[in-house]
């Protein structure tokens, strides 16, 4: 197939353009770089031994975006490109709205005049609501609690809208619990602006000696430790799921209409149970303090994975001790990241 991917420089696009590669895909990259750098897909193309080619464009650029899509003539569309930060979003919701929401628009107007009518969407475990029953199923209720969350729930709504209006339209919306680790070979990985808001990268980084202490917090929650347990993935399985999407939709055709999987591995780790974890795959004892819990943060999230197990035929392979095996690897042969 000929598969166009949006932000495909960044985390986990870059991960999932390996697996493309490797499965013989043809790829086109497109990704303004915003949180992200050219050096990945160099790295990318190095492993899979086969190139994508990057172009340096923003998804909201008609013109440019219509050139790429008249170049490759792409049969279908990953979509990884957008905003993250949850705190940031708050303090600049404007563009986030702007950038996810507008941009994924003219995107899909790209996608029609093109002819291309498959998309896999990059949603999030953050639009369930907190107060469902874990674990969280896909017919569990929706309602996000912050702007960068309501973008992934807007989003799904206007994909089901797309779909309903027309058989042609193909979408698959993948909700990821916690994505962490790295590719094994150690070439490419999680590599965050400024100070990491995530978990996993602030104690690698701790770890490698770029950061004093981990903050922990909270440890007065109601789960096993009092810590905040989460539905930890590594970004391989996590990029593995994109594939299996793909074929999916394909093998539905006409009757795939806008389906939506949860990627998740169906088990929560604590905070400290990672911490002790990571100490095991590094050898380096990592300091913390445990501070009052951040704002907006639920006590336990984990997803059930039946459905993509059922449909897709995929699960999660790798364990919580092998990613901070591969986070540590990938961070300790490039305590800079890219950089
Ligand atoms: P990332 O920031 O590493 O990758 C996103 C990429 O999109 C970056 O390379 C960025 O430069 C690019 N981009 C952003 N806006 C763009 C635009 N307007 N035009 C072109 N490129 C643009 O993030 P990631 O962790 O790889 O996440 C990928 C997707 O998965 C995102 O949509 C994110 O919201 C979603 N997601 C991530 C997580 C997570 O914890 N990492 C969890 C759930 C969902
Ligand atoms: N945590 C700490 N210290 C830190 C960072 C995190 O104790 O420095 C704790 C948090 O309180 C939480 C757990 O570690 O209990 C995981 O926190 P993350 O920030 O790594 O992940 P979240 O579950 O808060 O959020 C992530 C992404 C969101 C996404 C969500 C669900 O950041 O974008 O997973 O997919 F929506």
């Amino acid at each position: 197939m000929r598969v166009l991917v949006t932000g495909g420089a960044g985390y986990i696009g870059s991960h999932t353009v390996v697996e493309l590669l490797g499965r013989g895909h043809e790829v086109a990259i497109v990704d303004n770089l915003d949180n992200s750098k050219a050096e990945a897909v160099r790295r990318v193309n190095a492993i899979a031994g086969r190139e994508a080619t990057l172009h340096v464009v923003d998804i909201a650029d008609r013109n440019a975006l219509s050139d790429v899509f008249a170049s490759l003539r792409p049969d279908a569309v990953i979509h990884f490109a957008g905003l993250k930060a949850v705190g940031e979003s708050a303090d600049i919701p404007l563009r986030y709205y702007s950038n996810n929401i507008t941009g994924t628009l003219v995107l899909l107007e790209v996608m029609e005049a093109h002819g291309c009518h498959t998309l896999v969407f990059s949603s999030s475990a953050t639009v369930y609501r907190a107060d469902n029953p874990v674990p969280f199923v896909e017919s569990a209720a929706l309602g996000a609690s912050n702007p960068y969350g309501r973008t992934k729930w807007f989003l799904e709504e206007i994909l089901h809208d797309v779909a309903a209006s027309n058989t042609k339209w193909r979408f698959g919306l993948l909700r990821y619990f916690n994505p962490a680790g790295a590719h094994p070979s150690g070439t490419i990985g999680e590599d965050p602006n400024g100070v990491p808001n995530n978990l996993l990268p602030f104690i690698a980084q701790v770890a490698v000696g770029r950061r004093d202490r981990l903050q922990v917090f909270g440890d007065d929650y109601d789960t096993v430790d009092g810590t905040g347990v989460r539905d930890y993935i590594h970004v391989v399985d996590l990029a593995r799921g994109h594939l299996r999407c793909l074929e999916k939709l394909e093998a539905l055709g006409d009757e795939a209409g806008c389906r939506v999987w949860n990627l998740g591995t169906g088990r929560g780790s604590s905070v400290l149970q990672i911490i002790r974890s990571f100490e095991r795959a590094s050898g380096v004892d990592i300091p913390y303090d445990v501070v009052p819990r951040r704002p907006g943060d639920s006590a336990v999230s984990y997803g059930d994975p039946t459905k993509a197990r059922e449909e897709l035929g995929w699960s999660a392979e790798y364990t919580v001790d092998s990613m901070c095996a591969d986070a540590w690897n990938w961070q300790r042969t490039n305590p800079n990241g890219y950089s």
